[in-house]
C-alpha cells in the first residue's frame, strides 16, 4: 500500500500579536517568525512523523527549494512535487496570547496543479492505495474523482471550507475529517452527535472524524461511534494542530484499523503541537509522543 498526500505548500509568516488586528488598525506585532507550512505539507510531515511513509505531490515555485530540503530530512518522498514559475503559496498568519490563529492565504504555485499532473501522478498509484487531500490546490473535484476512478481510498479534510466544497463531493470519501465549524458549514448542525449521523449519510462509504478543539474528538464509521476527550495542555499556537491530527489518525488506522487508538494518538500528537509554535515544525515525532504523558 502507497500513500500520496497530494496538496499545497505555503511559506507562512507568523505574527504573533495581543490580539488580532481589526479594520482600520495598525498594529505592532510582538515578533514575527517565518516557517514552511501548507495543510499538504503539513499532514504529509504529520503523517510520515508518526511513521507512514508518504509521497507528496503539488507545486512550489523557485523559492520553494526548502520544501524538498525538509522532505528529506523528515522522510516525506518528493518526487511527485513540480516546480512552477510562479511564487510559492504563502500564508499570513496572526497568534494572539491565546494560541489561536487567524490566515490570510496567497495560493501562488498551489494553484497551478493541473489535471494532466493529477492523471500522471495516480498513474503510479493503484487499487487500495491511499490519497489525503484538502482544499488548498486547484483541481480538486477532478483530484478526487481520478483517485476515485483508479480505486485509490480517499481521506479528506476539506480544509479550508469554501463555496466549491458541495455536500456531493463526500461520496467517495473513505475518512472525513472536518472540524465543528466545517461539520455546521456542510451538514447544517452544531450538534455533533447530529452532525456525525447527516456526514455519514453522505459518506456512505467511510468514517467521519469530527474534532471539537479542547471538547475532544469524535468518530463514527462501521465499528460503531467513539469519543475522545483532549488532553489538557497549555496552548501557544494552534496552527497545523488540525493537521497533525489527520496525519496521525492515518499513520494510526493504516497501521492496525483500530479507530480508538487512532483517535487517542491523534488526540496526544495534536496537543503536543499546540504548545510549540510554528507549522510544520510543531508537529511532534512519534517517539515524543510516546514518552510524553499528558492528561
Ligand atoms: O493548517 C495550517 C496551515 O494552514 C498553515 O501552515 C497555513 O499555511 C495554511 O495552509
Amino acid at each position: 500500500m502507497k500513500v500520496l498526500c497530494y496538496g499545497s505548500l505555503n511559506l507562512d509568516h507568523i505574527y504573533n500579536v495581543l490580539e488580532f488586528i481589526r479594520p482600520g488598525e495598525t498594529l505592532q506585532a510582538l515578533s514575527v517568525e517565518q516557517h514552511c507550512g501548507g495543510k499538504g505539507f503539513n499532514q504529509a510531515v504529520a503523517a510520515a512523523k508518526a511513521g507512514l511513509p508518504v509521497y507528496l505531490a503539488g507545486c512550489i515555485g523557485p523559492d520553494g527549494g526548502i520544501f524538498r530540503e525538509i522532505c528529506r530530512t523528515v522522510g516525506v518522498d518528493d518526487t511527485y512535487l513540480h516546480e512552477e514559475n510562479l511564487p510559492t503559496g504563502s500564508a499570513v498568519i496572526q497568534v494572539n496570547q491565546r494560541g489561536e490563529n487567524c490566515i490570510l492565504l496567497y495560493g501562488g504555485a498551489n494553484q497551478a496543479v493541473t489535471e494532466e499532473q493529477i492523471e500522471q501522478t495516480l498513474g503510479n498509484f493503484q487499487p487500495g492505495d491511499v490519497l489525503i487531500a484538502q482544499n488548498e490546490i486547484s483541481q480538486l473535484p477532478k483530484l478526487l474523482s481520478c483517485a476515485e476512478k483508479r480505486g485509490l481510498r480517499i481521506a479528506w479534510n476539506p480544509s479550508p471550507m469554501n463555496e466549491k466544497i458541495t455536500p456531493d463531493m463526500l461520496s467517495s470519501v473513505n475518512w472525513l475529517f472536518v472540524n465543528e465549524v466545517e461539520a455546521e458549514q456542510l451538514c447544517g448542525s452544531n450538534q455533533p452527535e447530529i452532525c456525525l449521523d447527516r456526514l455519514s449519510a453522505l459518506c456512505p462509504k467511510g468514517a467521519v472524524i469530527l474534532t471539537l478543539g479542547s471538547a475532544g474528538s469524535c468518530y463514527a464509521g462501521p465499528e460503531g461511534h467513539f469519543f475522545q476527550p483532549a488532553f489538557s495542555v497549555q496552548a501557544v499556537d494552534t496552527t497545523a494542530a488540525g493537521d497533525t491530527f489527520t496525519g496521525y489518525f492515518l499513520a494510526s488506522i493504516l497501521k492496525d484499523g483500530v479507530p480508538q487508538s487512532a483517535l487517542e494518538l491523534a488526540s496526544k500528537a495534536s496537543a503536543l503541537a499546540v504548545t510549540r509554535k510554528g507549522a510544520y515544525d510543531s508537529i511532534p515525532w512519534k517517539r515524543e509522543v510516546d514518552r510524553t504523558a499528558l492528561n
